[in-house]
C-alpha cells in the first residue's frame, strides 16, 4: 500500500513521519510524505501533479494553512489550501475509491456556552481561518469518498512551532506572565493525534473487510480533559507565576472560540480508543524536549 501523507514538515505530519519508523506502522505500507516544497497545496496543478505521479492508496492531509490571525488578510491563499485543495483530493479519494483521512479544528464552532459539542453541532466559525475548515471538511463530505474527518484542538509538539515551546521560551525570560483564562479547551499531543488516528484508521478498515461499511464521518480527537491557556501555560511552567487574563485583554487579528469542549464519545465508541489526558502526554512532551534540546 502506498500512503501519501501531506504536510510531511509540520506537527501532525512530523509525528506521522516519526509513527512510520515503529512497530506500529503496519507492515507493507509504504509512506510517501511530501512537504509544502514537493507538494503546493495553494496551486491545484501541483497538486494534481503529485497525485497522477505517485498515484496512492490512501491519503492522510496533515496540511493545513494554520496561520489564524494571519488568515485574516491571506484569505485568498487560505482558502486555496483549507478548502479547494481538500475537494481535489477528495475528489481523487472519491473517483479511485480510497480512503481520506484529514483533519479539522475546533474553530469551526462559535465557542458558545461551556458543555461540550458533539460532531453534529451547527458550524458557526468566529474567523476566517475556522470557516476555511468547515468548508474544506463540507467538501469532502459531499465528495462522497470514504473518509475520517478527526477535529483537533490545541495541537502541540516537541517538533514546530507551538504553545509549549512558546512558553518554555518566553517563561525562560521573564519572571511572570500574563495568560487568557477564559478559553477552555483540550491541549492535543501531535504523537498522541498520529498515533489515535492511525488505530482508527486501521479499525475503519477492519470494518470495511468484515463487510460493516467504512465508518466515513467527523469525528472528534483530542487527548482528554480540558483546560484554560493559563492553567495550560501553569502545568507547563510549575516554577513561573502565570497571571490569568481575560480574553479582551490580548486583543488578536482573528476571535477565538471560547469554549473548544469537544466531545470525544462517538470516537470512543467507534473505534474503542480512550485517548489520554493531556497532562500525562505534556509531560512526554517536556521530556522530549529535555532530551533533545537540553
Ligand atoms: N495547530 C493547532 O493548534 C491545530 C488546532 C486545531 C486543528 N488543527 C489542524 O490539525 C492539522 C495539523 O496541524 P499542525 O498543527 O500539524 O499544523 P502545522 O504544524 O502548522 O503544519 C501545517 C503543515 O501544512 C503545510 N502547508 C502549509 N501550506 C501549505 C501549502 N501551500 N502546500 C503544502 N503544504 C502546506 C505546512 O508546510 P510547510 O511547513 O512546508 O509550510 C506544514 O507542514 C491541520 O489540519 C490543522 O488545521 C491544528
Amino acid at each position: 500500500m502506498k500512503i501519501l501523507l501531506l504536510g510531511a514538515n509540520g506537527q501532525l505530519g512530523s509525528a506521522y513521519r516519526e509513527l512510520s519508523k515503529t512497530e506500529a506502522w503496519p507492515l507493507g505500507w509504504e509512506l510517501v510524505a511530501l512537504g509544502s516544497k514537493e507538494c503546493d497545496l495553494s496551486q491545484s496543478w501541483s497538486l494534481s501533479q503529485a497525485l497522477e505521479k505517485i498515484r496512492p492508496d490512501l491519503i492522510l492531509n496533515g496540511a493545513a494553512y494554520t496561520a489564524v490571525d494571519l488568515a485574516e488578510r491571506e484569505q485568498e491563499k487560505c482558502e486555496a489550501i483549507n478548502v479547494q485543495a481538500p475537494e481535489v483530493l477528495a475528489r481523487y479519494c472519491a473517483y479511485h475509491g480510497i480512503p481520506l483521512v484529514h483533519y479539522s479544528s475546533d474553530y469551526v464552532y462559535d465557542g458558545a456556552g461551556a458543555v461540550e459539542r458533539l460532531e453534529g453541532a451547527p458550524h458557526s466559525p468566529v474567523n476566517f481561518y475556522g470557516t476555511s475548515k468547515a468548508k474544506g471538511d463540507e467538501a469532502i463530505i459531499r465528495s462522497g469518498c470514504e473518509h475520517l474527518i478527526f477535529r483537533t484542538s490545541w495541537v502541540f509538539s516537541h517538533t514546530g512551532k507551538n504553545f509549549v515551546k512558546t512558553m518554555l521560551r518566553i517563561g525562560a525570560e521573564r519572571p511572570e506572565l500574563k495568560v487568557v483564562e477564559d478559553q477552555v479547551g483540550a491541549p492535543t499531543y501531535a504523537p498522541d493525534l498520529a498515533a489515535y488516528s492511525l488505530q482508527a484508521l486501521m479499525r475503519a478498515l477492519e470494518l470495511k473487510v468484515e463487510g460493516r461499511g467504512f465508518p466515513s464521518g467527523v469525528y472528534h480527537l483530542t487527548n482528554s480533559d480540558h483546560t484554560s491557556w493559563a492553567d495550560f501555560a501553569r502545568a507547563i511552567l510549575p516554577g513561573v507565576k502565570v497571571i490569568g487574563i481575560p480574553s479582551s485583554e490580548y486583543p488578536t487579528p482573528a476571535k477565538r472560540p471560547m469554549n473548544s469542549r469537544l466531545s470525544l464519545e462517538k470516537f470512543k465508541t467507534t473505534f474503542r480508543i480512550a485517548p489520554r489526558p493531556w497532562r500525562e502526554a505534556l509531560q512526554e512532551c517536556l521530556d522530549q524536549l529535555k532530551e533533545h534540546h537540553g
